[in-house]
């Protein structure tokens, strides 16, 4: 725990989630943490993952979270995400055809199974909220581009996805913004559909979307 000024002055406690714990160490620290922050970022109820894969999954926490809110600025909310959908981008990024310098070392030399596991497992654990509100001046720009881009049709009403399908509703902002202008620029080749809808819409308008979604 440390004391941090606002930008007020007034004076806060905070609590530092260290990259890896031990399980009773977390619990407590979990404990500590209900006074004072939101409960979705608590780690509560949390399944605990299959033994094979139980010391990799404390590693993803080192950027996904370890109650699934990212610590690493660009890192994806994986908690909740659609199953079938991560299990191809895993795929995709052992491959190169999705170039992530950060996840490449993650998933190299894993097998089939291991990577089922991890991505039934994550999908299993609950979205946490991260209370991201969209400012108003964004949402003229982001329903247009949005009916225009037709993206209901496939994220669905809530823009929250299905099987091949990703959930963007409150996924990190951040990371929305920059994975959308990386389809753009060809830099994320997995889905050259996608790279043909966003190559039409501004950098601008792809900023809005973000915020958009992230709001959701
Ligand atoms: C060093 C930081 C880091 C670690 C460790 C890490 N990730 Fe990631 N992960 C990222 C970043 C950054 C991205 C976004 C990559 C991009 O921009 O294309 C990402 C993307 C992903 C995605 C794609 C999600 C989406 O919405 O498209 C999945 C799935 C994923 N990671 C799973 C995992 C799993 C499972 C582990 C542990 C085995 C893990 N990651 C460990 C940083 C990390
Ligand atoms: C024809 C169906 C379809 C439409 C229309 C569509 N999407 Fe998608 N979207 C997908 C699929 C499928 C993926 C996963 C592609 C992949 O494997 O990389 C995806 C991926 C994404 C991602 C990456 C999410 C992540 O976790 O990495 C974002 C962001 C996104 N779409 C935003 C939008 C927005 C905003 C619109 C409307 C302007 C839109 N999409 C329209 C099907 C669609």
């Amino acid at each position: 725990m440390e004391v941090v000024t606002l930008p007020d002055g007034r004076e806060k406690e905070r609590l530092i989630l260290p990259g890896r714990t031990h399980p009773t160490t977390k619990y407590l620290l979990a404990a500590v943490a209900v006074s004072f922050l939101p409960t979705s970022v608590v780690a509560e109820d949390v399944p605990a993952p299959p033994p094979e894969i139980a010391e990799l999954v404390e590693s993803c926490a080192s950027c996904h979270g370890e109650a699934g809110v990212p610590v690493q600025e660009d890192a994806p909310i994986i908690w909740g995400q659609e199953n079938y959908y991560m299990y191809v981008q895993l795929r995709d990024i052992q491959a190169g055809r999705r170039a992530s310098e950060l996840m490449k070392p993650v998933v190299e030399g894993l097998d089939k199974p291991t990577l089922k596991a991890l991505t039934a497992y994550f999908s299993s654990l609950k979205w946490p909220a991260l209370g991201f509100a969209t400012p108003e001046s964004d949402f003229a720009v982001a329903e247009s581009a949005a009916v225009a881009g037709q993206c209901a049709q496939c994220h669905l009403g809530a823009w929250t996805g299905n099987s091949r399908v990703p959930r963007l509703a409150g996924q990190n902002v951040h990371y929305l913004e920059k994975t959308m202008l990386d389809y753009k620029y060809n830099r994320r080749k997995n889905a050259p559909d996608l790279a043909v809808l966003f190559r039409d819409v501004a950098d601008d308008a792809i900023g809005s979307l973000a915020r958009y979604a992230a709001g959701k």
